[in-house]
C-alpha cells in the first residue's frame, strides 16, 4: 500500500527520500515519486513500477545543502499506475502526496474545474494540492490556507505538501492513516509513514493522532489537534536495530520467513510459558472479567489466525466465541454487548478495516485487545491491551512467520483463559504447555520435504483449480493454504471444510481439480479421510498431507509423526507456504511482490 517519506535538513534529499520510499517497499505499490524544492526550485520525478526506474530517472538529478523534499510509493486506488497518476501532485506552486482516499473528493474535484483549474490526474489526491492554492489565493497565510483545506477534506489521509510560498516548511496532517515525525541531533526533520524508514536517522519519533495538522520547519514542528489547539510532540526513542530484512541466501524474502518461523515462534513463546501456567504481564488482570464472549475481527491471512482461535477458545476456554471479517463486519450494524472482549488481528495493526472496527468496538464501550506484530502501530496505541507476536519485521506480501505467530499466540492465550476460568484441568493445562514448546521444533523446514516440493510443483502449474480441504482447525488452515497459493501463484484456489464438498463443489471434481487434502491423524482422521475418497472417486487428483500413509493419494507429503493436532497443524502449514512458494517460483513470479497486492491495506 502507499508510503510516504519527507525531509527537511542539509543532507544528500534525494538519496534520503530513495533511501527511505526503499524501505517501505515491502508494503507494495506499482509506481513511486519524489519532489524536492531547493533554492526557490521545484525538482520532481515520478516512474511507474518499481523503485529502480526512479532511480534511474534521477540518476543525474543531485541535492546538497539545505532542501525539503517529500516522497511516496502508490499503490492505485482512483486511476490506472501511470506517470500522471503517480504522486507527488503539482499545483501552480506546491506539491503534495497522500495515503488514504479523500471521499469528497468529486465534488471538490467539479467546483475546482468550473473554477478554471485544470487536473492533470486521474486521482482524488490531486484536489488537496488545487484546493489548497485557491485557499491561498483568497488571500490566506500558507498554513492557513493549509488549515482550510485539511478541514475541507473528508475520509483517511496522511498528507504531506510543500510550497514555495513557504519554502522552509513541511505542511502535514493525519486522519486515519498513520504518519510519524523524527528528529536527531543534528537537527534534521524526517516524516514517514511507518517507523522503518526512520530507524537509523532519527534518535526520537512522534506518532501523530487522528486530526493532528500542522508544519515543520529547521526550527519547529508545530501540531495542533482537531479543534484548532496547539500541542506538544511527545518524544520517544526510536529503536536502533534496523532489522532491516537481508535474504541471506534465500531466493525470496519469503522463502527466508518460512525458514525463520522456528526461532520466531520461540520468540513468541519466550517468557510467556512456565511448566504450569501461561503468562501475559502485559495484559491487564481483569481483561477477562466478566467476560460472557470473544469476538474476533480481522482480515486475510489474519483472519484465517482468528478463525483457528475460535476453534481453541471454545475448545479449551469454553467461552463463546465468534469471528467476524473486518469489511463486513463496519457495516453490518452489529449488535455489541459490554460482555464482550473485542479482539483484532492484524500483522501491521494498519489494516484500515482492521483498524476501523476497533473504533466501533470502543466507541460502543467493549474491553479490546490487538494481537499485532507492529508495536506503536494504530491498533496498538489504540486498543485497551495488546499482545505482540514477536515476528520480527516480514517482507513478504504473503504472510507466513506472522500467521504462525498469531495462532501461536492464540493457541496460548486460550490455555491462559481455561487457566482463569479452570475450564481445563491442570493437568491437560501442563500437557499442552508441553506441546507448545515443542512448535519451534515442529516448524524446522526438513530438507527432504522441501526437496520433494520443489519436485512435486511442476505437476502443479495448470488444471483448473485446487481445492485445499481439512476439518476442524484444518478447514481454517485450508483457506490460509488456497489463499497462499492464489497470492503468488494466480491460480485459483479454495479452502472448504472438508465435509462441505458434497454440499456443491465435488461437481467440479476430475483430474484437472487438484485437491490439497489435510489428512492429521489426531483429528477427526476418518471423517476427513471419506471425505477425500468422495473426491478421489470421482478422478479428482489427490495430493495428501499427513503423517498416516494413504493409499488413494495421487501424490503424498508425509509430515512427521506428532503427538497432537495442533503439532500436525503447524507442520502442514510449513507443507502448505512451501508448496505455494515453488510453484510460484516455478511460474516465474515475483514471490515477495505479488501483482496486485499489497504488504498493508491502508485504504478500505
Ligand atoms: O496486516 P494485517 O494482518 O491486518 O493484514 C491483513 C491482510 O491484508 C493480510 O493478511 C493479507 O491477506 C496477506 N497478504 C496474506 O498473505
Amino acid at each position: 500500500m502507499c508510503g510516504i517519506v519527507g525531509y527537511i535538513g542539509n543532507k544528500n534529499t534525494k538519496e534520503i527520500l530513495l533511501e527511505g520510499l526503499k524501505e517501505l517497499e515491502y508494503r507494495g505499490y506499482d509506481s513511486a515519486g519524489i519532489a524536492v524544492l531547493q533554492n526557490g526550485t521545484f525538482s520532481n520525478y515520478k516512474a511507474v513500477g518499481k523503485l529502480v526506474n526512479l532511480e534511474e530517472k534521477t540518476k543525474d538529478f543531485t541535492t546538497k545543502d539545505f532542501a525539503v523534499g517529500i516522497g511516496h510509493t502508490r499503490w492505485a486506488t482512483h486511476g490506472k499506475p501511470t506517470e500522471l497518476n503517480a504522486h507527488p501532485h503539482l499545483g501552480e506552486s506546491s506539491y503534495v502526496v497522500h495515503n488514504g482516499i479523500i471521499e469528497n473528493y468529486a465534488e471538490l474535484k467539479k467546483e475546482l474545474t468550473q473554477k478554471g483549474v485544470v487536473f492533470l490526474s486521474q486521482t482524488d489526491t490531486e484536489v488537496i494540492v488545487h484546493q489548497f492554492e485557491k485557499n491561498l489565493k483568497t488571500p490566506l497565510e500558507p498554513f492557513e490556507a493549509f488549515a482550510k483545506t485539511i478541514g475541507e477534506l473528508q475520509g483517511a489521509y496522511a498528507i504531506l505538501l510543500v510550497t514555495k510560498s513557504q519554502p522552509e516548511t513541511i505542511y502535514f496532517a493525519k486522519h486515519g492513516s498513520p504518519m510519524i515525525v523524527g528528529i536527531n541531533a543534528e537537527n534534521e526533520k524526517y516524516f514517514a509513514s511507518s517507523d522503518t524508514p526512520l530507524i537509523g536517522q532519527c534518535s526520537d519519533v512522534h506518532y501523530f493522532e487522528d486530526g493532528d495538522y500542522g508544519y515543520v520547519t529547521p526550527k519547529e514542528i508545530a501540531i495542533f489537534d482537531k479543534s484548532g489547539i496547539k500541542k506538544q510532540p511527545l518524544f520517544k526513542k526510536l529503536s536502533t536495530n534496523k532489522l532491516s530484512a537481508q535474504k541471506e541466501g534465500y531466493r525470496f524474502f519469503m522463502e527466508k520467513e518460512i525458514y525463520e518461523q522456528s526461532v520466531v515462534l520461540a520468540d513468541t513463546l519466550m517468557g510467556r510459558i512456565s511448566d504450569k501456567e501461561i503468562r501475559f504481564d502485559e495484559l491487564p488482570h481483569d481483561l477477562f472479567e466478566g467476560v460472557q464472549e470473544i469476538k474476533l475481527c480481522a482480515c486475510g491471512t489474519s483472519y484465517h489466525a482468528a478463525l483457528t482461535a475460535s476453534y481453541l477458545f471454545e475448545r479449551h476456554a469454553k467461552i463463546k466465541t465468534s469471528v467476524e471479517i473486518a469489511s463486513e463486519f463496519r457495516y453490518r450494524e452489529p449488535i455489541m454487548s459490554k460482555d464482550t472482549l473485542f479482539v483484532v488481528i492484524s500483522q501491521s495493526g494498519e489494516t484500515a478495516d482492521t483498524l476501523e472496527t476497533l473504533k466501533m468496538a470502543k466507541e460502543a464501550g467493549l474491553k479490546t485487545l490487538v494481537i499485532c506484530n507492529v508495536d506503536n502501530s494504530s491498533m496498538v496505541r489504540l486498543a485497551d491491551a495488546a499482545i505482540l507476536t514477536r515476528a520480527g519485521i516480514e517482507k513478504g506480501v504473503a504472510s507466513t512467520k506472522a500467521f504462525a505467530t498469531q495462532v501461536a499466540v492464540f493457541w496460548m492465550l486460550s490455555l491462559y483463559v481455561a487457566g482463569e476460568r479452570k475450564s481445563l484441568p491442570k493437568e491437560e493445562i501442563e500437557r499442552q504447555i508441553t506441546l507448545l514448546r515443542e512448535v519451534p521444533a515442529t516448524v524446522k523446514v526438513d530438507d527432504a520435504t522441501h526437496e520433494q516440493l520443489k519436485r512435486l510443483s511442476k505437476r502443479y502449474l495448470h488444471g483448473h483449480g485446487f481445492f485445499f480441504i481439512g476439518r476442524d482447525v484444518f478447514y481454517p488452515l485450508a483457506l490460509e493454504g488456497a489463499l497462499k497459493l492464489k497470492e503468488i501463484s494466480y491460480l485459483h484456489a479454495e479452502g472448504y471444510p472438508s465435509g462441505e464438498m458434497k454440499h456443491g463443489p465435488i461437481a467440479l471434481a476430475d483430474p484437472e481439480l487438484f485437491t490439497i487434502a489435510l489428512l492429521p491423524q489426531h483429528m477427526l482422521y476418518e471423517k476427513a479421510k471419506s471425505n477425500v475418497e468422495e473426491l478421489s472417486a470421482r478422478d479428482s487428483t489427490i495430493c495428501a498431507v499427513s503423517a498416516v500413509a494413504f493409499d488413494k493419494a495421487d501424490d503424498f507429503i508425509p509430515i512427521g509423526v506428532c503427538k497432537d493436532y495442533m503439532l500436525e497443524f503447524f507442520e502442514m502449514m510449513v507443507v502448505l507456504q512451501l508448496l505455494a512458494l515453488e510453484i510460484s517460483i516455478r511460474l516465474g513470479n515475483d514471490v515477495d511482490m505479488p501483482r496486485n497486492l499489497a504488504k498493508s491495506v491502508t485504504v478500505e
